[in-house]
């Protein structure tokens, strides 16, 4: 008991410290050998916990020699971007002086053209994105915002997500550029194709921030963006066969086709789903079921790390220039490189480089049903599943489930299954 009470003064100091105080270069959170839980009652094993643990490894890799200081810094430029997007479309003006420091005005800039279906909830978004720059300045982030581009930004974009050769516009296919203000659903698809950047890299950076102060507000960013992203999915869910301009596709389509570029642009994991679950691979809901809150089978939010979301903003452009950035990002953390690391030499495993893959529903096999307790009672798949399954159906073992546990191979291949990073059962 003692030692609580201690621990919690000592802590208690800290936060006055941090609080009153921009955070310095130099605080970060460091490699420090394995992640196992090593506290006064530790060492605990979390070794179910591979996509935790792979993200957490992708994050200290991406880490390198960052400061909390060059995060925050990082911050300031997806938050400049996110939120110049929103509130320019939700209000026709964009940040007050003291959100861009000194920061161009964006290219495109403009109201968006909304009825009140989306309005209201826009208005609500744009609102908590200003607060998060603001965030960014109260810790202690003096540059100004970056310059972004909306129309150039999004029309590179989805010619990607459209698969158009190099040097083909969307113009040049389609007969006109993408307007995303054209209306509700090219603005909320635009909005959204940001937002989830934002809520997987804020809790990408959450566990990798060595002050508290900051970890917590970061944590707070993560929460708010997936709350957002949330409210933003069950419009477009509600828009779903709304068409989009130019493309003559319906918002399910032409959201199908950005998760599927962002997924390919952050690494080898599967971590973006449309609004519908068409990719059996990775999806807590069975195939054809809604999907407003994406995450993996165990109902767990994705990370990112910046670098991934670096390389997908500039779509894979080695130098971190363009598309949404035309002059790069400022500060220190503004390339893509090691968007597919994960660190190596924080543990003892077998092989280097860690290539981190998260499991996939393909090994799980499908699931058929919602789990509930009247089943289903054959779910071919990994042990941890059954993490989440507790109650009557469950007597607490996979054998009394019928899961059958795959082991994890190596190498990885293309159906990315495995688990080079750790072993159920391994000690982390
Ligand atoms: C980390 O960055 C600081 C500041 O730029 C520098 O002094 C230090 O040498 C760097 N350390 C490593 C290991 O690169
Ligand atoms: C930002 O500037 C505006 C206008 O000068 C001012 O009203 C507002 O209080 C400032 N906000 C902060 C947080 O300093
Ligand atoms: C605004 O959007 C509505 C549909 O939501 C559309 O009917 C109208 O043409 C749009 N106005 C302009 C100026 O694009
Ligand atoms: C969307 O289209 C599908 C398939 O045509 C239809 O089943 C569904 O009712 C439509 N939903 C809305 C909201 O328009
Ligand atoms: C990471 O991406 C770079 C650049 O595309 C590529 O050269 C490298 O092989 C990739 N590394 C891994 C481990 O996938
Ligand atoms: C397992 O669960 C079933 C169904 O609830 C129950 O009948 C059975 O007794 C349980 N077995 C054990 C070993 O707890
Ligand atoms: C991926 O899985 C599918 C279906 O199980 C199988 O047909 C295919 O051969 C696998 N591909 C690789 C590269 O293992
Ligand atoms: C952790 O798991 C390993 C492998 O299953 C086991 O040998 C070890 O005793 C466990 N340690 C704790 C503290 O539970």
């Amino acid at each position: 008991m003692a030692k609580v009470l201690c621990t919690a003064a000592v802590l208690a100091v800290c936060l006055g410290v941090a609080c009153a105080q921009p955070f310095a270069p130099g605080q970060g959170f460091l490699p420090s050998g394995n992640l196992r839980t090593s506290d006064f009652a530790g060492p605990y094993n979390i070794s179910l916990l591979d996509t935790q643990y792979n993200e957490i490894k992708a994050g200290i890799a991406a880490k390198q020699n960052y400061s909390d200081l060059d995060i925050v810094h990082f911050l300031t430029n997806v938050e400049c971007l996110e939120g110049q997007f929103d509130t320019w479309g939700t209000f026709g003006y964009g940040f007050l002086d003291n959100l861009t420091l000194g920061g161009p005005t964006p290219l495109g800039a403009r109201a968006a053209n909304l009825t009140e279906m989306t309005r209201p909830f826009m208005e609500e978004v744009a609102l908590n994105e200003q607060g998060h720059a603001l965030f960014t300045r109260q810790a202690g982030s003096t540059i100004p915002c970056p310059l972004v581009d909306f129309d150039g930004g999004f029309n590179a974009f989805m010619a990607a997500a459209f698969g158009l050769p190099e040097g083909t516009t969307v113009e040049d296919q389609f007969g006109s550029a993408y307007d995303p203000f054209l209306n509700d659903q090219n603005f909320v698809l635009s909005v959204l194709t940001l937002e989830e950047l934002g809520a997987t890299g804020n809790k990408g950076l959450a566990g990798l921030t060595g002050n508290p102060v900051l970890a917590n507000g970061i944590a707070g960013l993560a929460t708010s963006a997936t709350a957002q992203a949330t409210v933003q999915r069950m419009l477009l869910w509600q828009m779903r066969n709304f068409t989009v301009e130019p493309f003559g596709e319906t918002v399910q389509q032409v959201f199908a086709r950005v998760s599927a570029l962002r997924d390919s642009l952050d690494g080898p994991q599967f971590d973006d789903q449309g609004i519908v679950n068409t990719d059996a691979r990775t999806i807590a809901v069975p195939d054809s079921y809604v999907n407003i809150i994406p995450t993996d089978v165990r109902g767990i939010t994705f990370s990112r790390t910046p670098q991934m979301n670096i390389n997908i903003l500039t779509l894979g452009n080695p130098d971190g220039v363009g598309v949404f950035f035309p002059n790069g990002l400022i500060g220190a953390i503004s390339k893509p490189t090691g968007y597919n690391m994960t660190a190596s030499g924080t543990d003892d495993f077998p092989s280097s480089p860690m290539v981190a893959f998260q499991e996939s529903v393909e090994e799980l096999g499908t699931i058929m049903d919602p789990l509930t307790a009247a089943g289903p009672y054959e779910v071919v798949g990994e042990l941890d599943l059954t993490q989440s399954l507790t109650g009557p159906a469950d007597n607490g073992t996979a054998a009394t489930r019928g899961m059958v546990y795959t082991p994890s191979g190596s190498p990885n291949n293309a159906n990315t299954s495995t688990v080079q990073v750790g072993t159920p059962g391994g000690q982390y």
